[in-house]
């Protein structure tokens, strides 16, 4: 039985990457300040410690334990949001990333998992974006990503094994529905649900990479496993498929039992227009690859909403 730390685990993929652990018959921890979380997320079994993970009051709390390996998941993780308040957005951002790797440092800790974003990529690339692309964050949000990559290339040089994960739109069961601002598949799906009709902020030929949430958790467990010549790496975790607005839409209504309206109109600060990524890297390196197609990814996800939305009325 191995100890870990996963931060977020109240959230969407930290509960996922939690519940798998604890699965395997692993000690988990996590750090979670219920922002954008909720407490019946936290798989039964972990312990947790409610809190800002960027507190030395709240770090404290874990008591100078040795962890195996520290999934650093927590974190404001909007766009649009980290305008609203860009110093809170670095704070979760980047002072955290900083005082969990000095808690790894300092405790012998040596692995460091990262949840990074291909929002570090900006708009400027050819797609599929590959690690080597060219970064150029568009929000305060990417920003601190990007600076968390950086204090881990510097951290791996103390001999802890870092890896950031840049994860594409990730969707699944288990996403906040009630979050209108985060999360292209559940604003969307949110909203057919809810009202019938589905606002899109911005053009209907705008497109991202949509990834499967089991898919994000393989990735943490195949970096904390890592045995890279390097001791920092940056992953890709994506599909290298395109899929515009317009069409995750169609997929999306496709399982619905009645007819939805769509507006496209507006437009989001900070926006990518579009990016999908290669991720001919992880596979070499890691094994990693999608296994869940969008299809039948976006079916599961509808049917679980449709089931919650009866069950709640
Ligand atoms: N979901 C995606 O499409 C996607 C894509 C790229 C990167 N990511 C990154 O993956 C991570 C998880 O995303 P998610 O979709 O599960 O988001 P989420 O909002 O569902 O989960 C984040 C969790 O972190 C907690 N949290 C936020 N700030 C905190 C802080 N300062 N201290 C303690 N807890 C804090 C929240 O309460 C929440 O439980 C985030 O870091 C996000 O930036 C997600």
């Amino acid at each position: 039985m191995a100890n870990f730390l996963v931060t977020g685990a109240a959230g969407f993929i930290g509960s996922h990457l939690a519940k798998k652990l604890v699965i395997d018959g692993h000690q988990v921890t996590t750090i979670d300040n219920l922002s954008t979380g909720f407490i019946e997320n936290i798989p039964s079994g972990v312990k947790f410690i409610e809190g800002n993970d960027y507190d030395p009051d709240i770090i404290a709390k874990l008591g100078e334990q040795k962890f195996d390996a520290i999934f650093h998941i927590a974190g404001q993780s909007g766009g649009m949001t980290s305008f609203d308040d860009p110093i809170y957005d670095m704070n979760s951002n980047i002072a955290s990333t900083l005082i969990l790797l000095d808690y790894a440092k300092r405790t012998g800790c040596n692995r460091f998992i990262y949840a990074s974003s291909m929002s570090v990529y900006g708009d400027e690339n050819p797609c599929p974006v590959t690690e080597e692309s060219e970064i150029k964050p568009k929000t305060f949000y990417a920003v601190g990503k990007l600076a968390s990559e950086h204090y881990m290339r510097i951290y791996s040089t103390f001999g802890i094994r870092c890896t950031s994960l840049r994860f594409n739109n990730t969707y699944g069961i288990g996403q906040n529905m009630q979050n209108l601002r985060q999360g292209m598949v559940s604003i969307f799906l949110a909203q057919a649900v809810n009202t019938k009709r589905i606002h899109v902020m911005g053009d209907k030929e705008r497109f991202r990479d949509f990834t499967h949430v089991s898919d994000n958790v393989k990735a943490c467990l195949l970096a904390a496993q890592g045995q890279e010549e390097s001791f920092y790496n940056v992953y890709n975790v994506c599909t290298n498929r395109k899929t515009t607005c317009e069409e995750l839409i169609a997929e999306i209504c496709k399982h619905l039992p009645y007819s939805v309206e769509i507006e496209y109109s507006g437009s989001t600060p900070g926006d990518q227009f579009g990016i999908y990524c290669d991720y001919t890297k992880i596979q070499e390196k890691l094994g990693w690859e999608p296994t869940v197609q969008l299809e039948s990814g976006i079916k599961e996800m509808v049917e679980w909403a449709l089931d919650n939305k009866t069950n709640n009325t």
